[in-house]
């Protein structure tokens, strides 16, 4: 069966880099022959983690978003830098993932939806380093969660003009350096899920 692998980014601005990007590595992933998932994270719920609100249960759009990252072997994530970091908005999803749900043993386990995941880093930016920065402490927080990160990863700098009218990636360079972490992910989650 084809690899099932769920690519995101962590933006939900409508004129996002990052999702342009996300979309462009989403295509390339299913002409690489896997299932791909394109996740926006603009479409759920999620509201900042705060333990008074999980005590009155943990809201359905984060149970819904458990489902979705467990029933992938494989993520690519396209992260924005703010700050020379990665954004709140990528830190609150995986803090809100990373917690049991309270009264449901199928999510007892809080890291059951990120465990053994193979994940790639990519990140697009309108700076010559492209979210670089951003990409040294997400990487700690993937393998926190029990992540495996591949060891490749691609930081897309003047993202602004990266894309051509219709979203494809104009440089060579760049769109081959895409494809090279896509592999590395393929790689990696066929063997760990052989
Ligand atoms: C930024 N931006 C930014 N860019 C960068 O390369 N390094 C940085 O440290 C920062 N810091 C930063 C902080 C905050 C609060 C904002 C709002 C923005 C610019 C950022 O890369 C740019 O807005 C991107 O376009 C955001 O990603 P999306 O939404 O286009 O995917």
């Amino acid at each position: 069966p084809a690899m099932k692998v769920l690519v995101f980014a962590g933006s939900t601005r409508q004129q996002s880099l990052n999702r342009q990007l996300a979309r462009v590595t989403a295509d390339m992933v299913r002409a690489s022959g896997a299932e791909v998932t394109h996740l926006e994270l603009g479409d759920y719920d999620v509201p900042l983690y705060n333990g008074d609100l999980e005590a009155q249960g943990t809201p359905p759009d984060v149970v819904r978003l458990k489902h979705i990252f467990f029933e992938h072997p494989a993520w690519i994530i396209c992260t924005p830098e703010y700050n020379a970091s990665y954004p709140a908005l990528v830190k609150n999803t995986f803090d809100w993932l990373s917690r049991p749900v309270a009264g449901n043993p199928e999510w007892s386990d809080g890291y059951k939806s990120t465990r053994g995941k193979v994940v790639g880093v990519l990140s697009a930016s309108p700076g010559a380093l492209g979210g670089l920065r951003s990409q040294s402490h997400l990487v700690p927080l993937l393998l926190n969660l029990q992540c495996w990160v591949t060891p490749q990863s691609y930081a897309l700098g003047r993202a602004g003009e990266a894309f051509d009218a219709e979203g494809l990636l104009l440089s060579d360079r760049a769109r081959g350096a895409v494809q090279g972490v896509i592999d590395q992910v393929l790689f990696a989650a066929q063997r760990l899920n052989g």
